[in-house]
C-alpha cells in the first residue's frame, strides 16, 4: 500500500490550490514539505478506507501497474504490466490542475492517440471515473490534451493525485497503483522553445511578484525523468516566468521531459518544479518562409470579428507577417484566418492555452518570430498604428511603417508609440465599417505606449513589460513623439462589445466577482467598478476630443462609396 497523498483539514488555506495572481509564494516554500511529516491518524484512516475501495475494484483479469522507480513530482512514470491483452489501454500523460477545478491531461509525445475522440476516461484513486474531453492539440510537440473534472473530494487534498487516463470506461485499479502528485497550475514548467544555442523554459511559480526574480545560479535545468540518466545544465537567466539553459551535451532520446530544479541551500533541500514540458533540439528546418522585415504579433481571445480590419489595415502599410497567439478562442477565428490566408495575407496561428501568461507569450513570440522576422510589432487587435504625416497621402504604401523605424545603421532597438484611448463615441453595437469608422471621440491624455522591437536586440532574459522589451546593452530605445506616430486604441467600445472584454480583464485582477484584490491597477476602467452592468451614459463616456484622422484616412484608402455611405474593404 503506497498511497502518498494525505488529506488536510478544510480550514487549512495553504493546502487549497489557488490560482489567483495575488497568491503568495507558499507553494514554493511549502510544496511537498508534507513528506517529512509523520503520518497522522487521519491519513491512516483514509488509506484504510481507500484500500477497501481498491480491493473491491481489483480482479484477477485487471491490468496492473507495477511501480519500478520513485516518481518525480507530478510525472506519471509507471510501467504497464498488461496481464490481459484486451484493448484497454492506459495512456501516459502529464497532468496539471487547471483553473476551474479541471485537470488538463497532456498526452506524452511518444503515445499515439487519435485526437478528437472523446471516449477516454480519467480514473481517480477513489474509483471515480470521469470523461476525458478532447481539448486541443498543442503546437510544436503535437501533444493531444484532454480535460477532466476534478472530483469534489480532491479539492481539499494536498497534494492532489494525478488521475490515470485510459482508453476505456472499464478499468481496474490495483492497490499497487501509484498516484503521483498533480502539479498545480501556479507551480509548473508549462512550455519550452529551443533556440540555436539553448532552451527557454516557461515556468509558473519560482519568480512570482515584482522584484522576486531569484538568481539563475539557484536553479538548474534537468533533462530526462530518470534520476540516474537525467542531465543537468546551468540556468543562464531567471526573469519573470522565463528561464534559459544551454543544451545538454549528450544525445538523448528526444523529446525528453524537462524540469527546473532549485539547488539545495544550507536552509532548504533541493526542490523540483513539476513539469508538463518536453524538450527537443531545434530542428534545422528548410526555411520555407522568406525573412520578413516587419511582423506583428498579438494575443487574442474571441476577437475574430476585429481581425480582418486589423490585418488588412496593417498589411497595407507594411506588416508582412502576422503571428496570432490564440488563447483558446471558440469563435470563428479559424475561418477568419483561413479567409485572410486565401486572400494571400501571411497569417499564422499559434495556440497558447496557458492562462494569465501574456508576458511569457510575448517572450515566446520574440524567440519564435526571430527566425522569420527582423522587427516585431506588439499591439492588440483593437490598436491601430497611425502617423498624422500620412493624412495627405491619397494611397497607402507598404513603406509607411518602415518610415517610422530607424535606419539600418542606427543602434535603436525599439521604437514605441504613445496610445490614444477612444471611447464608445455614441455607438451601441460593433460598427459595420469597423472600429476605425465607428469610434471617433477619445480621451485627451496620451496613454502608455506600444512598441515595435528589433528581435536581435532583445535582451537574453526576454524581459517584457507587455508595452516594451528590455534591450541588450548596446541598443537604445526611442519613444516617438505623437506628431510622428500614435496608436489609436479602441479601448472603450459599444457596451455590448466592451462587456465581454471587461469580464476577461477583471478576472485577471479579482479572484471572484465580489473580492477585489488589486483595485488600484491602472487597468481598471475609471468609474466602472467591478460589475459588468452598463454604466449610465456609457456611450458618451471617455469623449474629450473628436479625432477623425484615422477614420478619414481609412475611408480614403479602404472605402468604396455606396448609397448609404461607404463600404470598407474588410466588410464581407
Ligand atoms: C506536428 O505536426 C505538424 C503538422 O502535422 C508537423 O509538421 C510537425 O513535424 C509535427 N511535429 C512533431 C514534433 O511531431
Ligand atoms: C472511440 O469512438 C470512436 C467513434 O465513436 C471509435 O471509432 C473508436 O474506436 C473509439 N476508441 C476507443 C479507444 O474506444
Ligand atoms: C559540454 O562538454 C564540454 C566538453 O566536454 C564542456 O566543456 C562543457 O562544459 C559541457 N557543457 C555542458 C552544458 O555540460
Ligand atoms: C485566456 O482566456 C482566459 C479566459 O478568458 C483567461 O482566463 C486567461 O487569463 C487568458 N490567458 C491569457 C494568456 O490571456
Ligand atoms: C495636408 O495638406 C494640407 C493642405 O494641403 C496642409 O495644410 C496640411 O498641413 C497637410 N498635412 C500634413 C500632415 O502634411
Ligand atoms: C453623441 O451624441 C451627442 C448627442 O446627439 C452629440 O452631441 C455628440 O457629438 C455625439 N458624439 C459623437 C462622438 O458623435
Ligand atoms: C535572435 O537571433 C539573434 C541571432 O542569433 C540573437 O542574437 C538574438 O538574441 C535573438 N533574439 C531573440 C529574441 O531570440
Amino acid at each position: 500500500m503506497t498511497l502518498t497523498f494525505k488529506t488536510s483539514s478544510p480550514s487549512s488555506n495553504r493546502s487549497t490550490p489557488k490560482n489567483s495572481p495575488g497568491d503568495d509564494d507558499s507553494h514554493f516554500l511549502h510544496y511537498r514539505s508534507y513528506r517529512a511529516h509523520t503520518t497522522t491518524l487521519f491519513f491512516v484512516l483514509v488509506s484504510l478506507s481507500l484500500f477497501v475501495i481498491f480491493s473491491l475494484y481489483s480482479s484477477p483479469n485487471a491490468i496492473y501497474f507495477a511501480t519500478t522507480r520513485q516518481a518525480k513530482p507530478g510525472t506519471v512514470t509507471y510501467v504497464i504490466n498488461v496481464r490481459d491483452s484486451s484493448h484497454i489501454r492506459r495512456i501516459k500523460a502529464e497532468g496539471v490542475l487547471w483553473p476551474g477545478w479541471e485537470v488538463m491531461m497532456i498526452v506524452s509525445p511518444k503515445e499515439n492517440v487519435m485526437p478528437r475522440e472523446n471516449n477516454y476516461t480519467c480514473f481517480y484513486p477513489n474509483g471515480e471515473k470521469l470523461t476525458a474531453k478532447f481539448a486541443v492539440t498543442l503546437p510544436f510537440t503535437n501533444r493531444t490534451t484532454f480535460k477532466c473534472k476534478l472530483p469534489g473530494i480532491y479539492r481539499h487534498h494536498h497534494p492532489i493525485p494525478t488521475p490515470i487516463l485510459a482508453s476505456s470506461r472499464s478499468f481496474e485499479l490495483s492497490p499497487e497503483t501509484r498516484w503521483p502528485d498533480l502539479p498545480l497550475w501556479n507551480f509548473v514548467v508549462f512550455d519550452t522553445i529551443s533556440t540555436e544555442h539553448d532552451v527557454v523554459l516557461f515556468v509558473k511559480g519560482p519568480n512570482r511578484g515584482l522584484g522576486s526574480n531569484k538568481p539563475p545560479g539557484t536553479f538548474r535545468c534537468v533533462f530526462g525523468e530518470e534520476s540516474d540518466s537525467a542531465v543537468k545544465t546551468t540556468v543562464t537567466s531567471s526573469v519573470q516566468e522565463v528561464f534559459r539553459c544551454p543544451f545538454p551535451n549528450v544525445t538523448m532520446d528526444y523529446p525528453v521531459k524537462i524540469y527546473l530544479e532549485r539547488v539545495a541551500t544550507e536552509k532548504e533541500a533541493m526542490k523540483v518544479v513539476p513539469s508538463v514540458a518536453y524538450f527537443s533540439p531545434k530542428r534545422r528546418l528548410v526555411e520555407t518562409r522568406e525573412r520578413a522585415l516587419l511582423c506583428a504579433t498579438t494575443m487574442v481571445y474571441n476577437v475574430a470579428k476585429y481581425l480582418r480590419e486589423w490585418v488588412m489595415y496593417h498589411a497595407t502599410i507594411g506588416i508582412q507577417r502576422f503571428i496570432i497567439y490564440d488563447n483558446g478562442s471558440d469563435d470563428e477565428l479559424n475561418d477568419v484566418v483561413e479567409g485572410l490566408k486565401s486572400e494571400r495575407y501571411d497569417v499564422m496561428k499559434v495556440l497558447w492555452i496557458w492562462p494569465k501568461t501574456q508576458e511569457a507569450g510575448f517572450s515566446h513570440a520574440a524567440v519564435y518570430g526571430n527566425d522569420s522576422c527582423t522587427w516585431m510589432m506588439y499591439v492588440d487587435v483593437d490598436e491601430f498604428l497611425f502617423s498624422p504625416v500620412w493624412s495627405n497621402q491619397s494611397k497607402p504604401s507598404d513603406q509607411m511603417i518602415r518610415s517610422l523605424l530607424p535606419s539600418d545603421e542606427s543602434m535603436i532597438g525599439q521604437v514605441s508609440f504613445k496610445s490614444l484611448e477612444f471611447g464608445p463615441s455614441n455607438q451601441t453595437r460593433h460598427p459595420a465599417g469597423g472600429v476605425t469608422q465607428g469610434y471617433t471621440c477619445r480621451r485627451e491624455e496620451e496613454q502608455r505606449h506600444k512598441s515595435i522591437v528589433l528581435l536581435s536586440a532583445v535582451e537574453h532574459s526576454l524581459y517584457t513589460a507587455i508595452h516594451h522589451f528590455s534591450l541588450k546593452g548596446e541598443y537604445e530605445w526611442r519613444v516617438a513623439d505623437k506628431e510622428e506616430g500614435v496608436v489609436n486604441h479602441y479601448k472603450y467600445q459599444a457596451w455590448r462589445e466592451f462587456k465581454a472584454k471587461f469580464k476577461r480583464r477583471v478576472s485577471a485582477y479579482v479572484v471572484d466577482w465580489t473580492r477585489v484584490s488589486n483595485p488600484t491597477s491602472r487597468d481598471r476602467t475609471p468609474g466602472l467598478g467591478f460589475k459588468p452592468i452598463e454604466p449610465e451614459g456609457w456611450a458618451q463616456k471617455f469623449c474629450e476630443v473628436m479625432d477623425m484622422r484615422l477614420k478619414r484616412l481609412t475611408r480614403k484608402w479602404f472605402g468604396h462609396p455606396e448609397k448609404n455611405g461607404y463600404r470598407m474593404a474588410w466588410q464581407r
